[in-house]
């Protein structure tokens, strides 16, 4: 389903409120909230919203375990374009979640040991009992994490390359697109697909011509944000002017 708000900030407060909604019904059953996470632009404001409930209405992360979707690599986790230190800026060192159910994908590992890695990832998602709720943002591409044009709907967290007009878009972080990674490491199509709710938010007219294509458009590797349409617990969140476009 599409659910279309008048703006980015109630959407994401909505976002965030079926987020603290997990996070509370599991801690009534002592069980653990295994949350997937994006980071970009789009998040920004759910995370801010959480923050806002665990500083003042209690809402505690002590139970809560994350998977973020991607990271760029090589990167380490030090610079300022990583997506750890966007985690813990716009999330993590603002709530009560212990740092060992912090889980992004390593940006420092040696080549030889990424296979090893991304399998162990995939590994210790389902060993949690798989994600109980997945997180997205689009890129203009139509990648969903950074699943580029081309990627399989069966994919698992692996190596890929980045898209260069996805390059192009990271470059004002980066100071030039020269400076931008080549490659990521991102959890898979398969890999979103069993998370049991999906939400792909959107926000912006820039957003609306690969909304349009994401939402109705053909299903095809071409646009992987399309196979969103084959899963029935999706749901796509966004504000008038990502909605634009839609017939
Ligand atoms: C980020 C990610 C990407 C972004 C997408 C949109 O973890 O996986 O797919 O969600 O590139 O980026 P923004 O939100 O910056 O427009």
């Amino acid at each position: 389903p599409v659910t279309v708000y008048p703006s980015q900030d109630e959407a994401s407060v909505k976002v965030a409120e079926r987020i603290a909604t997990i996070i509370k019904d599991k801690q009534a059953k002592g069980e653990k909230a295994v949350l997937g996470l994006a980071t970009g632009a789009t998040p920004v404001k759910v995370y801010k919203e959480l923050v806002r409930m665990h500083k003042e209405d209690g809402l505690s992360f002590n139970n809560v375990v994350t998977f973020n979707l991607d990271e760029y690599y090589p990167m380490l986790p030090t610079a300022e374009q990583s997506y750890v230190a966007f985690m813990n800026k716009h999330l993590f060192s603002h709530v009560d979640i212990p740092q060992e159910n912090i889980n992004i994908p390593d940006g420092t590992l040696a080549p030889e040991d990424v296979q090893a890695f991304c399998e162990a990832y995939e590994q210790k998602i389902s060993n949690l009992g798989g994600l109980d709720i997945q997180l997205l943002g689009i890129g203009r591409t139509g990648h969903i994490g950074f699943n580029e044009p081309g990627s399989a709907p069966n994919s698992g967290t692996r190596l890929v390359t980045l898209d260069d007009l996805t390059r192009r878009d990271a470059s004002r972080e980066f100071g030039g697109k020269e400076n931008v990674p080549t490659k990521a490491i991102t959890m898979g199509v398969g890999t979103i697909f069993k998370a049991k709710e999906i939400v792909l938010m959107a926000w912006n007219e820039k957003k609306a011509e690969i909304v349009k294509k994401a939402v109705e458009g053909e299903i095809s590797s071409e646009i992987p944000a399309t196979y969103l349409q084959m899963s029935d617990h999706v749901e796509f969140v966004l504000d008038e002017d990502a909605a634009s476009a839609l017939t």
